[in-house]
């Protein structure tokens, strides 16, 4: 999905120049081949969530390079080690656990952590602007969540790991609205849920949804970007689904 958001807004937003982080750079093709359709548009970072040092230095060099961000995107994740979420509670291990923690949870904070005074010096691109001056905000951070990390919604269980990385990460996008909404510069705090998507993630689970239920990455994104277009700091600290939908948290 991170993939998909970087197409899409080299392909929508004329002008907009994007900066796509991910471990592997030099084995990312899709990002070389959108290097190359969009000239001069595309940054590539290294960059290791689960390595405070790699989302440090990342930050310095957008900073040094382009001194501001209009929008970011926390879109990487695992559902588990395994690529299985547990069934029950014999599948929990401890290792399994703080791995997806890590990742999904402490890799978005330490993220807005480093980048958080990069989106306050934010041109306020995206999103829905107010007319009063004290409610306009400079940047946006998404935090894409799921659904099943709404507690309130969870009435099946099972899938330990995933579900707290998620809720945990709710937490942080609420502590995060209300930090950062404090000042001058404000910056819209969200967590998302993009829908059941045909990617990797989810691939275990295909066949137990409806065809009409497992959006592409592009239809997903299309949405999600809309969602993103509609907020503005009255709609920040919560989390929003697809269609634009609140989830309870
Ligand atoms: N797909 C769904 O149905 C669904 C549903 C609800 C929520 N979501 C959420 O939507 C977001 C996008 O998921 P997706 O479907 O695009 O999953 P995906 O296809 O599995 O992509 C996840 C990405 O995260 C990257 N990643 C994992 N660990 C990382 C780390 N330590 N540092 C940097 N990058 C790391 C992976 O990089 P590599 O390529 O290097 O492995 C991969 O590109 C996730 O937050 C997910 O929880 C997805």
């Amino acid at each position: 999905m991170g993939l998909e958001f970087c197409r899409f807004l080299l392909s929508n937003k004329p002008g907009a120049v994007v900066i796509a982080t991910c471990r592997k750079p030099d084995s990312s093709h899709p990002l070389a081949d959108l290097n190359v359709r969009h000239p001069g548009r595309l940054t590539v970072l290294q960059l290791d969530v689960n390595r405070e040092v790699d989302v440090k230095e990342a930050a310095e060099t957008v900073q040094t390079e382009f001194g501001k961000v209009d929008l970011i995107i926390n879109s990487s994740a695992m559902l588990h080690p395994s690529g299985k979420g547990e069934t029950s509670l014999k599948e929990v291990s401890a290792q399994g656990i703080i791995s997806t923690l890590t990742t999904n949870t402490v890799g978005p904070l330490m993220m807005a952590k480093y980048f958080a005074p990069l989106l306050q010096r934010g041109s306020g691109a995206f999103g829905q602007q107010p007319p009063e001056k004290n409610k306009q905000h400079s940047g946006i951070l998404v935090n894409m969540s799921a659904r099943v990390g709404s507690i309130g919604d969870n009435a099946l269980g099972g899938w330990y790991s995933y579900r707290m990385s998620k809720a945990a990460l709710n937490m942080a996008t609420r502590n995060l609205s209300i930090e950062l909404s404090r000042g001058r510069s404000k910056v819209v705090c969200v967590s998302l849920h993009p829908g059941t998507v045909n990617t990797d993630l989810s691939r275990p689970y295909h066949r137990n949804v409806p065809k009409d239920k497992l959006f592409s990455t592009e239809y997903s994104v299309q949405c999600l970007m809309s969602v993103i277009d509609h907020l503005n700091v009255d709609k920040t600290g919560r989390a929003y689904a697809w269609d634009g939908s609140e989830i309870p948290w």
